[in-house]
């Protein structure tokens, strides 16, 4: 009696696990770690990123972290970037993240190269996540790291295809991290109350982490940074944070990239200081791009451009609020503070404080797609110098 029980429970639990299997397809975002590549896992994830106008004041608020979780979601972001262990067991999530995040060692299987991955571990019925706060992955091992460069991804779904990217470039570059945004700019459609946009033809949302500083998405930025600047800071020469973003193909229709540091209100100071930092990553960027992309006849038209190469483009990233803390604003100023590269600012400091090692590259179609991955890995290992193992 009792072994008959045991067998129809197991029959059970084993009808149940094929009936979950085989009729409904992805069920939860933690199903996603199952996939073979970093790119399939990110791929898989971003379908469940916070849709279009999904808030309102009240669904957002309970969507947002406390402080407790805000702690958490920093110490985590913080810790996983001294990672040197296969199994990623030297970091436990905080009780408070335990519930909605876990932390899982992936393999990739076509490059054989371990990670370690905090993703959320539920969605609603309609596949939109819990919380959406983002994602964030860093090779397992320190001697995977040939370049301190951090890869993110702030708009998913808006800038279609640009998390996918991101993380190629991230695993072929050698790069620190990959952090992508869990909610479309859209999510909640209200505008912020950091950053107003000078052109009053636009609306900045809350949920859009370029222009609010309460995403979670941005408080991961801030904590990636913070490490950052107690490993040695960010030299030019090997480090850069650098947002993958999507533009619209009318949109400075000339570029398929166009390749900013973010500067200032004053175009004149800002043109300026391109022209004397000609070692600046966005400017190192812009020339691998030219030598890698013109070396391949199907890629021949693709091309880069800085602001003062195509000074009629205005996708320059100047109320990007991460871009204004990495180029000298203070944290407090971000909403309603531009850099400034004037050396006049920031009371005489050379350069305003701007360090151009905040990186902002917004493309064309073209340029987001998977047959190009390979070139944009090789223009980033050509832009920056390995580090040190
Ligand atoms: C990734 O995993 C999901 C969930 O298990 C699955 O539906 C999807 O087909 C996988 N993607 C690939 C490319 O294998
Ligand atoms: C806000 O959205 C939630 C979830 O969709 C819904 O249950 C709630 O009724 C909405 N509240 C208001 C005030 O519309
Ligand atoms: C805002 O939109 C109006 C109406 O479409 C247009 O005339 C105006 O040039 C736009 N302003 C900017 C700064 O784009
Ligand atoms: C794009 O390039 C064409 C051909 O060089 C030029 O005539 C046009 O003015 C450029 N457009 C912009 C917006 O720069
Ligand atoms: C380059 O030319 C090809 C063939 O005409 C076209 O399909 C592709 O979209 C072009 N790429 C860019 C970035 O303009």
């Amino acid at each position: 009696m009792y072994t008959m029980s045991i067998l129809l429970i197991l029959t059970w639990v084993y009808l149940f696990n094929f009936w979950t299997r085989t009729t409904v397809a992805t069920v939860s975002p933690k199903d996603c770690l199952q996939n073979s590549t970093l790119i399939d896992l990110v791929d898989c994830l971003n379908d469940f990123t916070v849709g279009p106008s999904y808030y309102n004041a009240s669904s957002y608020a309970a969507a947002q972290p406390n402080a407790e979780q805000l702690d958490a979601w920093t110490t985590t972001i913080t810790s996983m970037l001294d990672f040197n262990n296969v199994d990623c067991s030297t970091v436990s999530l905080p009780k408070s993240l335990s519930f909605i995040y876990t932390l899982t060692p992936f393999l990739d299987h076509s490059s054989q190269t371990p990670y370690c991955v905090l993703s959320e571990t539920n969605s609603f019925p309609d596949h939109n996540y819990l919380k959406g706060w983002g994602l964030f992955v860093v090779p397992a091992l320190q001697s995977q790291i040939t370049r301190s460069i951090h890869l993110s991804a702030p708009h998913p779904l808006a800038d279609i295809d640009t998390p996918q990217q991101a993380a190629a470039i991230f695993s072929l570059s050698g790069a620190r991290s990959l952090l992508v945004s869990g909610r479309i700019r859209s999510a909640f459609d209200e505008a912020t109350d950091c950053v107003k946009p000078v052109n009053p033809n636009t609306t900045y949302f809350k949920t859009d982490p370029a222009h609010d500083v309460n995403e979670p998405f941005n408080v991961a930025a801030r904590a990636i940074r913070s490490w950052q600047n107690t490993h040695g800071g960010c030299p030019t020469d090997n480090c850069a944070y650098i947002q993958i973003h999507g533009k619209a193909a009318s949109t400075c229709l000339n570029d398929t990239a166009f390749i900013s540091s973010g500067l200032g209100a004053s175009p004149l100071s800002s043109m300026n200081w391109y022209q004397t930092h000609p070692q600046a990553p966005a400017l190192r960027i812009k020339d691998s791009f030219h030598q890698v992309f013109s070396g391949y006849t199907n890629f021949k038209n693709f091309t880069a451009a800085i602001p003062p190469t195509d000074p009629t483009c205005s996708l320059t990233a100047t109320e990007n609020v991460f871009g204004r803390l990495v180029n000298g604003v203070e944290e407090m100023d971000v909403c309603t503070t531009a850099a400034d590269a004037s050396d006049s600012a920031d009371g005489g400091k050379e350069d305003g404080g701007v360090t151009g090692d905040f990186v902002h590259i917004e493309q064309a179609i073209q340029a987001r797609q998977s047959d190009v991955y390979e070139l944009w890995g090789e223009v980033m290992r050509r832009s920056f110098d390995e580090v040190e193992a």
